[in-house]
Formats: structure tokens, sequence, C-alpha cells
């Protein structure tokens, strides 16, 4: 008998909501430095965005935690199933470090880390001009590393959806696309 292997459906909802927010954020972050004219704005949406996107990373884990994802089909090559282990981990530690750092570099420099209405989050860091300055480059250099693991990400999920057709796409699905077996 097959049996369909997918993540849960809190898993699939929260992945492609997430890869939607985290695409959005990048390019908000690259339109937020080189805009003048709406800079305030695109900075009080980049805030809140960003700590929403910490907060359900978190319940993701969780998520994921209480049930484990489907396994790689068994015939994948060791260092394929090794490259998706470890990008999976960059993926989760960017999703967490990325909203930090940013909290983190604010904090640094007391600017007001104000999500929305009179909510605004303390500051996790002492005031600091050198640290900001070393935050500031690092949420930059994070940045970068985010968005090219999300271009090779992209890159393994299409090889897995449309050349090996093996299942590994559709178990991310919203929709049920086929099965994957092992
Ligand atoms: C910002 C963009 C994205 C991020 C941050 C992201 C992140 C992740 C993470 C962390 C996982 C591992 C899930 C787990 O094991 O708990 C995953 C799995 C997956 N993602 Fe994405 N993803 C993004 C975009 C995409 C896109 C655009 C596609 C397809 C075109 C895609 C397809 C998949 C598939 C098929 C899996 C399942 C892989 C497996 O079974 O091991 N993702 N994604
Ligand atoms: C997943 C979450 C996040 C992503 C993907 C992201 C991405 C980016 C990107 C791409 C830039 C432009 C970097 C550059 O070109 O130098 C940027 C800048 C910035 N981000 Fe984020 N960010 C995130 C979370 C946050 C959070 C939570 C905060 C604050 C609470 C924040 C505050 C800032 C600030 C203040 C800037 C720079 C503004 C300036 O220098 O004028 N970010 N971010």
């Amino acid at each position: 008998m097959t049996r369909t292997l997918r993540f849960n459906l809190p898993a699939r909802l929260l992945h492609w909501s997430m890869a939607a927010l985290i695409l959005a954020m990048l390019f908000i972050g690259v339109a937020m430095v080189t805009s003048l004219a709406d800079y305030h704005a695109l900075v009080a949406l980049h805030r809140p965005l960003g700590i929403l996107i910490l907060l359900l990373a978190a319940v993701r884990l969780a998520n994921r935690w209480r049930h484990p994802p489907p396994p790689l089909p068994l015939d994948l090559p060791a260092w394929q199933r090794q490259a998706a282990h470890a990008s999976h981990i960059a993926l989760y530690g960017l999703m967490l470090a990325m909203p930090l750092v940013g909290w983190a570099m604010l904090s640094a420099a007391r600017y007001p880390v104000a999500l929305v209405g009179p909510l605004v989050l303390p500051p996790i860091l002492p005031q600091s001009p050198a640290l900001y300055a070393w935050l500031r480059s690092l949420h930059t250099v994070l940045a970068y590393a985010l968005f090219g693991l999300i271009l090779a990400h992209l890159a393994a999920a299409l090889i897995h959806g449309l050349i090996r057709r093996d299942g590994v796409f559709s178990s991310m699905a919203l929709r049920e696309t086929g099965s994957r077996t092992r």
C-alpha cells in the first residue's frame, strides 16, 4: 500500500505564508535603504513584519517538534540529504537571527522598536554605537546569505518537482498534487 507523506497542514500554511513574508521583507529592506521619500513608511512596515516572522518561526519550530517532517526519499544520495538538512537548519537559523539582529541593532542605537499602535518592544542590548554599527552590517550580510539560500532552496525544490518528481515538492504543496511514498 502506498502512503502519502506530507508536512501537516499548519506546517504547509506556515511555510508558504512565511515564504511570502520573508521575500517581502528582503525587498522592503532593500527599498528602504534605497529610498528617501518612503523611508519612514517602509521602516514602520519592516519592524512589525520582522517581529511577526520571529513569532511565526517559533510557532513553526514547535509544530515541527510535535509533528516531525516526512522522511526524504530513500534513494536520495547521501550528500543531497545532508545538504537539505544543513540548508533547512540555516534557513530556520536565519528566520530567527534576522529579526533578532534587527531588534538588537535598534536597541543598541536606542531607537524605539515601535510595532503597531502603542506597542513598543523594550531594548535587548545596552546603548553602544560600536555595537549598532557591527549589528547593522551583520543585518545586511545575513540578508544576502538568506537571499542566496532561498535561491538554492528554490532550485532544489524545482529539481524535485520537475525533474526527479519524487513527491518532495508535493509534500509541501498546499493542495494534493500527487503522493510521496518511500
Ligand atoms: C522565503 C522563502 C522560503 C523559505 C524561507 C523556505 C524555508 C523552508 C524550510 C525551513 C523548509 C524545511 C521544512 C522542515 O523541514 O521543517 C522548507 C521545505 C520545503 N520548501 Fe521551502 N522555503 C521557501 C520558499 C520555497 C519555495 C519558493 C519553494 C518551491 C518553489 C519551496 C519548497 C519547499 C519544499 C518542496 C520543501 C520540502 C522539503 C523536504 O521535504 O525536505 N520553498 N522550506
Ligand atoms: C526576517 C526578517 C528581516 C529581514 C529579511 C530583513 C531584511 C532587511 C534588509 C534586506 C535590509 C537592507 C539591508 C541593506 O541593504 O543594507 C534591512 C535593513 C534594516 N532592517 Fe531588517 N530585516 C528583517 C527584520 C528586521 C527587524 C525585526 C527589524 C527591527 C525591529 C529590522 C530593522 C531594520 C533596519 C532599521 C534596517 C536599516 C535601515 C537603515 O539603515 O536605514 N529588520 N533589513
